[in-house]
């Protein structure tokens, strides 16, 4: 099976947001994915619905390179074949039985989703990126973008340091929006320089939905000042951000973790 809603590569995560073993639930343009990780370290996406009756995936959990249904037990290979039926064991499951999936790439840090057998090339900025957080924001994409490029840099207050020049003097322009791979940068991506730190900052931008847009922020693991200095001041950053953007609590990206208790206390999907 493939899926067709979704177009392009879209970044849904922080690649460290789903260790071997995570289920994450993710939503792209209003289309609900789940993106597990098996022990043998490969992220997968698929659409986050068991063929038996329709419960979320997200709600399973992760047995070595198989993610297994919360609801009934089925099991799905690494390729989303369903390969064990609890009720029937004897069973040998039909081939015909297959979630759909998506293509799942790992760049810059993140986790990226697309149609299966997408033509659109992954814009990866290439480099070691040092994740700060991902923000949800209650605006459309278009306008998130707007925003980001006109923020105004780190101050002060979000990292301590004095201003060149002294207080009085206007502030340098450390956000200069750059290029990713030479090319424009793309609707969903966006890169910075911060001459202040040595450091590019990376804005990846994921679509949710009409209204809902979540922002990954990134800094190069390569240039100057402290890695924690330089994560502190972008997540104090962001949250300046997330405030004067309108911003929500994340909600629709969740690590699974709970308890089996409170899984069967979760109403189905
Ligand atoms: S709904 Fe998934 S196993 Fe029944």
């Amino acid at each position: 099976m493939t899926t067709k809603n979704v177009g392009g590569w879209s970044p849904v995560a922080m690649s460290d947001a789903v260790a071997p073993g995570a289920v994450l639930r993710v939503v792209v343009e209003g289309r609900d994915i789940v993106v597990w990780r098996g022990n043998d370290g490969a992220a997968r996406a698929w659409e986050n619905r068991c063929p038996h009756r329709g419960m979320r995936l997200s709600y399973g959990f992760v047995r070595g390179n198989r993610l297994t249904c919360l609801y009934h037990g089925w099991g799905y290979d690494g390729q989303g074949s369903c390969i064990s039926i609890p009720a029937h064991p004897a069973l040998t499951p039909p081939k015909t039985i297959k979630v759909a999936r998506y293509d799942c790439a790992e760049a810059a840090g993140l986790l990226w989703v697309a149609a299966q057998g997408t033509n659109d090339p992954l814009r990866d900025p290439g480099g070691s990126w040092l994740a700060v957080q991902s923000i949800d924001i209650a605006l459309p994409l278009d306008e998130v973008r707007s925003a980001v490029s006109q923020a105004e840099p780190p101050s002060d207050e979000d990292d301590g340091f004095p201003r060149p020049g002294g207080g009085d003097a206007a502030p340098p322009a450390f956000l200069q929006e750059t290029l990713v791979n030479g090319a424009e940068s793309a609707g969903s991506l966006l890169m910075f320089d911060d001459v202040r730190f040595g450091r590019k900052v990376l804005c990846a931008l994921q679509a949710v939905g009409d209204d809902q847009t979540a922002l990954h922020l990134l800094v190069s693991a390569e240039g100057d000042g402290a890695d924690g200095a330089v994560r502190r001041a972008y997540a104090r950053w962001g949250r300046r951000f997330r405030r004067g953007a309108g911003a929500t609590e994340r909600s629709s990206h969740r690590v699974v973790s709970a308890t089996a208790a409170e899984r069967h206390a979760r109403p189905m999907a």
